[in-house]
């Protein structure tokens, strides 16, 4: 492999991503940021710089196993110091998986107002195509900014309704009647160039802090080919329904139209309520696939009906192409979902895992307590210690979380530093501790899944990458909630799987952390 360099600087400005003013939060002034490429098997070295006057940062690689480099996940208060203003931290690691996945700022809210961007890692398919369309982003959108709709409204409870959603950072907006300010010019639809009879990849990527979409293409037909990083037997459908955090490859076959044809269609993410988003969200989202790329025509084409309840993950149809099985269960957690109503000092709503919230401690991240031999268990908040039992074979942890609320919204769950196995997702019934229903051959494998509403969900990742690992909901209102915990696992391997430049880098990071005068 070879080593592929990027330089991000996370900053703020104006934007206007659809023709509404706003002040964002951006990587290298673009959202989504600069789409990172790299051939698996290669090295990538990325130096992050803080240009933001008055904010932390830190920058999270979703979905990469960071085998023996938890270092380099990303996490303030788990594996790194926050960055501090004026700071650039250096981020190193192997490109081990290949395929389609984004990167965020996992420093609070701050992907919400833009820090978001893709990463492509080329290796096989499992199905062949003719045109890499790269990344097709499906975030929903504030005029306001996340962080002053979390003081105002998010934290007592209930989320906030966001206005809109971008398709790859780019949507229209009607300008009220009244003029207003920050009405610039209305903003314009993504639009992607079709050529007839070719073979289009589409990396679908779902950044939205709170919204759960179905996306088709009208007319057309979806053939996907791999969830998150792991490539899947090809499957064909309408229409596929995506998550928050997680991602879907389809190819898409244009059709063998000819020239006298405008050939303009709908593309379209539509909100589900229900599914952990709010259903009273304003719009739906669209963009426009022209066969014309001259055509400035709307699309009249129709929809394929959408969603409108909550469908969870077509489990039977996402078969991994790597046939793998579970077969050594370790040890089980079983974590019950719950929350705490703002009030009795409490100044905001918190979800819990088995009666407690994650707290992250941005000035003393996990890793430096293991590095300087503290005792990290017990803890009054959510860590969970892990380790296998050195057998010889693989072994699997085991977690089940239930939802005891009475709330009935789904939780995309994703876990750091590992793919896990959906040994079973289901909705509206409490896990009696029977466990001869759950699909051990072959599940479904990947890094965001979703756990029903008043249901179970019960994922196994193998023990095989010592490190301080977060497993949190990929809302992002909810993981500001608290709704989160963090294994650390094989606690007395992680130094020793180390670099002693990264330490040092971590070392440096916090050290002007603690400097910063916040
Ligand atoms: Cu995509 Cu913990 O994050």
């Amino acid at each position: 492999g070879e080593t592929q360099e990027y330089w991000l600087s996370v900053q703020t400005g104006e934007c206007h991503p659809d023709g509404y003013s706003r002040t964002c939060m951006t990587f290298n002034g673009t959202i989504p940021g600069p789409t990172i490429f790299a051939n698996w098997g290669d090295d990538l070295v990325i130096h992050v710089t803080n240009n933001m006057k008055d904010n932390g940062t830190a920058v999270h690689w979703h979905g990469l196993h960071m085998r023996d480099n938890s270092l380099n996940d990303g996490v303030p208060g788990v594996t790194q110091c926050g960055i501090a203003p004026g700071e650039t931290q250096t981020y190193r690691f192997k490109v081990t998986q290949y395929g389609s996945t984004w990167y965020h700022s996992h420093f609070s809210l701050q992907y919400a107002e833009g820090l978001f961007g893709g990463m492509i890692f080329n290796g096989p398919a499992s199905e062949n195509y003719d045109v890499d369309l790269g990344n097709l982003f499906l975030s929903d959108w504030g005029h306001t900014e996340a962080f002053h709709l979390w003081s105002t409204t998010a934290r007592f409870g209930g989320p906030p309704a966001l206005d809109t959603g971008l398709i790859n950072g780019t949507n229209t907006w009607s300008c009220p009647t009244a003029p207003d300010s920050r009405c610039v010019d209305g903003g314009k639809k993504h639009e992607l160039i079709f050529e007839e009879d070719t073979k289009y990849l589409i990396r679908l990527v779902n950044p939205a802090i709170d919204a759960v979409w179905d996306f088709s293409i009208d007319g057309h037909t979806l053939t996907v080919i791999a969830q998150d990083l792991v490539p899947i037997k090809p499957y064909t459908t309408n229409s596929v329904q995506i998550s928050m955090g997680q991602r879907y490859d389809v190819i898409v076959q244009a059709k063998p139209t000819t020239k006298t044809d405008d050939g303009n269609y709908w593309l379209r993410a539509g909100l589900i309520g229900g599914c952990g988003g709010r259903n009273d969200h304003p719009e739906n989202i669209t963009g426009i696939v022209r066969y014309n790329k001259d055509s400035t025509a709307e699309p009249t084409s129709t929809g394929y009906p959408l969603s409108t309840s909550c469908r969870g993950e077509p489990l039977a149809s996402l078969e991994p192409w790597l046939e793998l099985n579970v077969t050594n269960i370790f040890n089980t957690t079983q974590q019950n979902l719950g929350f705490l109503p703002q009030g009795s000092g409490r100044d905001w709503f918190q979800w819990t895992l088995n009666t407690s919230s994650l707290h992250l401690n941005w000035s003393d991240p996990t890793l430096g307590q293991v590095f300087r031999g503290a005792a990290i268990f017990p803890t009054p908040y959510n860590v969970v210690a892990v380790q296998p039992s050195n057998s010889g074979e693989k072994e699997w942890q085991v977690l089940v979380i239930q939802d005891q609320t009475p709330i009935g919204a789904d939780h995309p769950i994703h876990l750091h530093g590992h793919d896990f196995w959906i040994l079973a997702a289901e909705p509206g019934i409490t896990f009696n501790g029977n466990t001869s229903t759950w699909n051990t051959h072959n599940p479904s494998r990947r890094d965001v899944a979703v756990l029903p509403g008043r249901g179970y969900l019960a994922i196994a990742f193998e023990l095989d990458n010592p490190g301080a690992w977060l497993v949190h909901c990929h809302i992002a209102w909810h993981a500001s909630q608290g709704l989160s915990l963090e294994f650390v696992e094989s606690q007395s391997r992680i130094r020793s799987g180390l670099l002693d430049r990264d330490v040092d880098e971590f070392e440096r990071v916090c050290r002007s952390w603690h400097a910063w005068p916040q």
